[in-house]
């Protein structure tokens, strides 16, 4: 629920006209919250001047105040930030702490959501890494070696994939130490599921930034969610919950490398009309 402090309300109505759900009626000069349409987006908390409008269900205890200092980016340096980004597929042999994990999925929690479903779920991957890429090495393989078995018009324009993973799959199985080009012997994995893809995507993506912003690199495996979307097996094992989608698949570690300069990319499609 929310609720209106009565002592501090100064009854401008800012958190009235904010309301998207039209949830909040002044009564008396005093915002008034029905909690009938409330879908709980805390956007009367964030546009209180008075901070007069909190939840008993939500943590009130994480709102922090907004201060220019801590809260501005450069546009400039944000799209820096964002063309210097790249995949990293080679990392350190050193593990990534755990405050940094979290840290990542703070910034997935707090993604927007429609309706603010707040959907996304996190299965974070360190100590059963090889046992998930085991299982995912065979799935590549049993699906790679189907499509090149019964070739339709569909599964030849992807049969270089089908020939990549059976190749993977040989390598890795001549020495699963070494030979890993599934993970990259990336320490951790975060498997992003949701209700909707959009949802789970979006926050995938600031993951990702916070990723970088920690130092730290990634690369996205959809070659994970391929395996996992046709592996009963690999469900169980991440004990995903029937009808959450799997998303997204972050490799995450420290990276081996650096880079020196940004790449250069297509021309952007835009229609202006
Ligand atoms: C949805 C998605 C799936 C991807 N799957 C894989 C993958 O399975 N293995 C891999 O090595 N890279 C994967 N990548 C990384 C892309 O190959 C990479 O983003 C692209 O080549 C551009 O390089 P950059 O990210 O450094 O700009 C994936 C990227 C995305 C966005």
């Amino acid at each position: 629920m929310m609720n209106v402090n009565v002592d501090q309300c100064i009854g401008c109505g800012k958190c009235i006209e904010d309301c998207f759900a039209s949830d909040i009626e002044m009564t008396d000069g005093i915002a008034h919250i029905k909690n009938k349409t409330c879908f709980k987006c805390g956007h009367c908390i964030a546009i209180c001047p008075t901070n007069a409008v909190s939840s008993n269900t939500l943590d009130m205890k994480e709102v922090i105040e907004y201060s220019k200092d801590e809260f501005q980016i450069k546009s400039d340096n944000l799209l820096n930030f964002v063309k210097f980004r790249r995949t990293i597929r080679q990392f350190e042999d050193q593990a990534v702490e755990n405050e940094k994990i979290l840290k990542i999925i703070e910034a997935g929690r707090f993604t927007q959501t429609g309706s603010n479903m707040q959907d996304p779920s996190y299965v974070v991957v360190t100590e059963g890494i090889s046992e998930l890429k085991a299982l995912t090495f065979e799935s590549l393989k049993n699906i790679g070696q189907k499509m090149l078995d019964d070739m339709t018009p569909e599964t030849r324009r992807y049969s270089g994939y089908a020939r990549m993973w059976l190749n993977m799959y040989e390598e890795y199985k001549e020495n699963p130490a070494e030979n890993d080009k599934l993970f990259f012997n990336a320490p951790v994995v975060i498997v992003v599921t949701a209700d909707s893809i959009v949802n789970g995507a979006l926050a995938s993506s600031n993951m990702e930034l916070m990723t970088n912003a920690l130092g730290l690199g990634t690369f996205f495996s959809g070659f994970f969610v391929r395996a996992a979307n046709e592996n009963k097996d690999i469900r169980n094992l991440l004990e995903i919950k029937d009808g959450k989608e799997i998303v997204t698949c972050m490799v995450i570690g420290y990276p081996k490398i650096s880079y020196k300069r940004t790449v250069p990319r297509n021309k952007p499609n835009i229609i202006w009309k």
